[in-house]
């Protein structure tokens, strides 16, 4: 068997599912690691792990999958980087926890590099002829930002603009960064959403024309996205439930705000 014994239609009408061992041949697996996740961009964590000057944070770039060592890297100016977190000496992982750091220094050998992955030192290698040069430095990767959420990649093969354009033309009602930004420290911050799992609330959207190409989100993606704003305490609760307005149907109601039942709903986080 080889990785080509199938054709996939450019044609979608065309195609057909792929088979089975696509999904367990090791073969398959490591093909797919070089042509579609080290190609392509993958989430490198939250921005706001090197929110400060002098932040580092280490991570593996799709753990169990690339296993690329990398790390994040706040300089004094606050400018972020990718790098990679792989000695350029011998191979040894150089920052080994997530805090506060004014350069990077590998713990095999001493080897130390800048904030944004530039060599700098190595004890013993004064009279080493052509050294340092550019391959000592950590390489650095691509390292884009979509709201509070980094992106990064070996290879990526499209413009990060051209992979993120479908997902900033349906999020980008929901400017968080700024919510964020806006409200004071320890604030609350809440969305009210209408609640897709109604049915007589899709069926309200459905026909009103101001909502034509409304995209309903359900409480539990509202969630997420309040969770990689970096919201703290996030809580949804559903609300409407039942038409009348009398304080023993409210209390009734107040009983029901877990169940997905209401027409609407809160999200609440605190910045
Ligand atoms: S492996 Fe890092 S200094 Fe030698």
């Amino acid at each position: 068997m080889t990785p080509r014994d199938f054709e996939i239609d450019k044609d979608i009408r065309r195609a057909s599912t792929l088979p089975a061992r696509v999904y367990s041949d090791p073969e398959y697996f490591e093909l797919q690691k070089d042509r579609v996740f080290a190609r392509s961009w993958q989430w490198a964590g939250d921005a706001s792990r090197v929110k400060a000057p002098g932040r580092v944070a280490p991570f593996t770039l799709l753990d169990g999958c690339l296993n690329e060592p990398l790390v994040l890297t706040s300089d004094d100016e606050g400018t972020v980087r990718c790098l990679s977190n792989v000695c350029t000496h011998r191979g040894a992982i150089v920052v080994e926890g997530e805090g506060h750091a004014r350069s990077l220094r590998c713990r095999y050998h001493g080897r130390k590099y800048a904030l944004d992955g530039k060599f700098v030192s190595m004890p013993e290698f004064d009279t080493t002829v052509g050294f340092p040069s550019e391959k000592d430095n950590l390489p650095q990767l691509p390292l884009e930002r979509f709201g509070p959420l980094l992106f990064s990649g070996l290879a990526p093969e499209m413009t990060f603009d051209e992979w993120i354009a479908p997902v900033r033309e349906r999020a980008s009602f929901m400017p968080l960064d700024e919510f964020v930004r806006v409200v004071r420290p320890g604030g609350l911050f809440c969305v009210i959403e209408h609640n897709p799992l109604n049915p007589l609330t899709r069926l309200a959207v459905m026909r009103c024309e101001f909502d034509r190409d409304a995209a309903l989100l359900r409480a539990g993606q509202t969630r997420r996205l309040l969770e990689d704003a970096g919201l703290r305490k996030i809580d949804t609760r559903y609300f409407v439930l039942l038409p009348w307005a009398t304080p023993l149907m409210r209390r009734i109601e107040r009983g029901l705000r877990k169940l997905p039942f209401g027409a609407q709903y809160v999200a609440c986080g605190v910045v």
